[in-house]
């Protein structure tokens, strides 16, 4: 077989699993070991086609796979690798760039430059930040709080929500900095009045809290962070793709003011896993604290390379497939989907606010709803159970105020209304 032809029938294969993704189990029905056990213990003596790649996809690892790319995905924050971001990184893999150097592939680097300027554009960020990709957000938050360690000797702490991603937990840990975890108000915003900087080298605010995608009050933690000269750093992992649409610019309110921010437009903005931007108004503080060039990288060349900028030395060619994104659905294209996004949350949201037994318990104001069952944690959580072994839909939870909360978060390309609908039914069938 030819790569022309085994390439066609990997198109063709994903063109019919995304097809007909809606009607898979949502969460993966097997046991832990099963995969383990489906596959051969050693590895081929012989080449084998690439057919059969495709076929042992199919009958060993699909029934292993919990299905992203399903329109019924509805936890943690759902996702879409989106047609133009998938025939991207086809792409991506093809030219196997390696962006160690400006001059190992000047196309990966200024293509990231720009269509990092590009998102910035769209999401209304100020001209002038810098742009990079990295992989993730928890990288992201790592290199944030790497550089703010370095430049505030002998502040050893990092303050952040009770409500911040664990990322935050885990940067602090690996950086040995002290956490000083901040309470949140009734709407679960980290609370200025309890910021005590005078140890802190960093605070990290979020835009979209992973539990309730609740909004701390960037600008008030600000004008702290100004004053004290402490790095500021915004996690916007989920919601930051919301700011393309002016509608929903007033919850990003003071994000053009501080050292950093980080939004994943692998999350909510299209693009396959994976693929995190990462802004700063500090490039030279970064590049001072992650530059280190020995001899057999020098170059001539007059261009900052990114690797100056981050703990990896390669990059891929993640650009390509946000460009395409970019490209492909257009300003427009993007805000269509996150306000559908947005009005069927608020239409599910208000299913539950209408139905006798069940509460919403954070404020809405993106995709993702918040609500419960009347009745205990417990029961609650075996709801959550009972539901997702349907295979139907599959749902999150998060545990807010000390209450375990149901999450359903929309964020698929595909997901339709009925797709909500069902989601509703399949609660309100599963509740006791
Ligand atoms: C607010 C927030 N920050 C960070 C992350 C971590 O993202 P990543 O998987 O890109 O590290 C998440 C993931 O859901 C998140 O919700």
């Amino acid at each position: 077989m030819s790569f022309r032809e085994d390439g066609a029938a990997a198109v063709d294969w994903v063109a019919a699993y995304l097809e007909g993704v809606r009607n898979l189990p949502v969460l993966a029905q097997v046991e832990p070991g099963d995969i383990h056990a489906a596959l051969p213990p050693s590895p081929p003596e012989e080449p084998e086609p690439f057919a059969s790649v495709l076929r042992d996809l199919d009958a060993v690892l699909l029934p292993g796979l919990t299905h992203w790319q399903s329109p019924r995905f509805f936890a943690y924050f759902a996702t879409t690798a989106s047609d133009p971001g998938v025939l991207a990184e086809l792409l991506v893999a093809g030219l196997n760039q390696v962006g160690i150097l400006w001059r190992t592939s000047p196309a990966l680097q200024e293509l990231e430059e720009v269509t990092l300027d590009w998102l910035g554009q769209l999401l209304g960020l100020p001209a002038g930040l810098h742009g990079h990709i990295e992989d993730t957000a928890s990288t992201g938050v790592l290199s944030a709080l790497a550089v703010a360690r370095a430049l505030a000797p002998g502040r050893r702490t990092v303050l952040c929500s009770e409500h911040a991603h664990s990322a935050v937990d885990k940067a602090a840990r690996l950086l040995e900095l002290e956490l000083r975890k901040v309470p949140v108000d009734a709407e679960f915003r980290l609370r200025p009045d309890a910021l005590r900087l005078e140890d802190a080298c960093a605070v990290v605010a979020t835009i979209g809290t992973t539990g309730a995608a609740a909004v701390d009050p960037v600008p008030a933690i600000a004008d702290l962070c100004e004053a004290a000269g402490v790095w500021l750093h915004v996690d916007a992992a989920y919601a930051g793709s919301a700011a393309i649409c002016p509608e929903l610019r007033h919850h990003f309110a003071g994000w053009e003011r501080v050292d950093s921010i980080g939004v994943n437009p692998h999350k909510w903005l299209g693009t396959p896993m994976d693929c995190s931007a990462l802004w700063t108004s500090r490039p030279d503080d970064v590049r001072g604290t992650f530059s280190l060039v020995p001899e057999f990288l020098q170059s001539p060349d007059e261009a900052v390379s990114l690797s100056e900028l981050t703990v990896p030395l390669g990059r891929r060619f993640r650009a390509l497939k946000l460009w395409a994104v970019l490209r492909c659905f257009g300003r427009t294209g993007l805000q269509e989907r996150i306000r559908e996004h947005v009005r069927l949350a608020a239409l599910f949201e208000s299913w539950v606010e209408a139905e006798p037994g069940w509460e919403v318990v954070a404020p809405r104001h993106f995709s993702l709803v918040c609500f419960r069952r009347e009745g205990s944690d417990e029961e609650n959580e075996r709801l959550l159970e009972r539901v997702n072994a349907t295979g139907e839909v599959f749902i999150s939870h998060a545990r807010l105020g000390g209450r375990y909360a149901l999450r359903l978060a929309v964020g698929n390309y595909r997901t339709t209304e009925d797709d909500v609908r069902l989601a509703w039914e399949v609660l309100t069938r599963e509740a006791p």
